[in-house]
């Protein structure tokens, strides 16, 4: 029943663009709720389904599904969960960033008495919570719909946990606040001895000559137009992209940029200069980095190039390409501010 009144319950129409007008101011977790309304009292109500799909597609991120189907990193999350719950399968654990509910429910299946999952979007944490139940882990596993820096003991999580996992890196490690939520999780809601998972991270950069991928965010002169002027639109930081399905030069060795380690790292705003040899001549068009995250001892994760992982790795194209050639050093300015890394030629 499409645009027409349930006896005894208010205009369905109306309903409907009251979602479509929310969607369109941009309130896309109201909008989703407000289909959900209708969907309460006409479940196959076929505009409202669409309606709340649209709308939680703007908030829920595609790459959930290839991260999930990205074998290596769960089978790596996996031994390094199972490691730290048989160590102590009594301590309290606490999964930031739940999305399916996949680390939580590995460490329930490795044996975790009692998980917390906390998860920020309300469409996936209520989805989190079906995910759960429907594995049958509900009795081990609870998902609280909150942003992890907005959870309190005990109001959130029963006591301190003693085990925190998490995942909550882009390509470029930094980029969905792993700095800023662990440090506000070892002050708020961890024990002081915690075991956090990931423990280490290492951020690795390397000069890169490549055409096609300077392209993804440049153009010039075009079909008999002078395009260039768009490119005051072109992103100034990186973009994921894999770059060994791009034709490139790799011109100097990987260096390392930022090493972390999450028991102590925070969210203060970093710069390094770094000298980097180039190894040939070329045109250095971008800067690609990736990230080794240790999970556990032994135990590394990582998106570096060459292998299918779902993060793909780092590019940040440069303003204009830059002729390097050996003996003389690339200086670049390598700063984040808690969240993004962006590198400069400084020379
Ligand atoms: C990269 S996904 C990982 C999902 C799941 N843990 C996994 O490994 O399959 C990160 C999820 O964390 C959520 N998130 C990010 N930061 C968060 C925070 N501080 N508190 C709660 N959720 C957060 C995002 O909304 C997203 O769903």
């Amino acid at each position: 029943m499409n645009g027409t009144d349930i006896p005894g319950e208010p205009k369905l129409d109306a309903f409907l663009d009251w979602g479509r007008d929310l969607h369109h101011q941009g309130r896309f977790e109201d909008a989703a709720r407000a289909f959900e309304l209708i969907l309460g009292l006409d479940r196959d109500n076929e505009e409202a389904l669409i309606g709340r799909n649209r709308a939680v597609r703007r908030t829920v991120p595609r790459w959930h599904w290839e991260m999930l189907h990205d074998e290596e990193r769960a089978e790596l999350y996996d031994r390094a969960i199972r490691r730290a719950v048989a160590a102590d399968p009594d301590a309290l654990v606490l999964d930031i960033g739940a999305g399916s509910g996949l680390l939580a429910m590995m460490a329930a299946r490795a044996g975790a008495r009692q998980v917390v999952a906390c998860e920020g979007q309300p469409a996936v944490a209520e989805t989190a919570a079906r995910v759960v139940r429907g594995a049958g882990y509900d009795d081990a596993v609870s998902v609280v719909a909150k942003m992890s820096t907005r959870m309190r003991v005990p109001e959130d999580l029963p006591r301190r946990a003693g085990l925190l996992v998490t995942e909550i890196v882009d390509c470029g490690l930094l980029g969905e606040g792993i700095l800023g939520t662990i440090a506000h999780a070892r002050e708020h809601l961890l024990t002081p001895d915690a075991v956090i998972l990931p423990a280490r991270g290492r951020i690795i950069a390397q000069l890169i000559e490549s055409e096609p991928l300077y392209r993804k965010n440049h153009v010039g002169k075009l079909y008999g137009f002078d395009l260039a002027p768009f490119n005051r639109l072109s992103t100034l930081e990186y973009f994921d992209s894999r770059l060994h399905r791009h034709e490139h030069r790799t011109l100097s060795e990987p260096v390392t940029v930022f090493e972390f380690d999450f028991a102590t790292a925070d969210a203060r705003p970093q710069r390094t200069e770094l000298r980097i040899a180039p190894t040939a001549a070329g045109r250095m068009h971008a800067v690609a980095f990736w990230f080794e995250m240790e999970l556990l001892p032994g135990i590394v994760v990582d998106n570096a190039p060459g292998h299918d992982s779902h993060w793909k790795q780092a590019i940040q194209c440069l303003p204009e390409p830059l002729h390097v050639q050996p003996g003389e050093p690339v200086v670049l300015d390598a700063a984040h501010d808690g969240e993004c890394l962006r590198f400069e030629v400084a020379s």
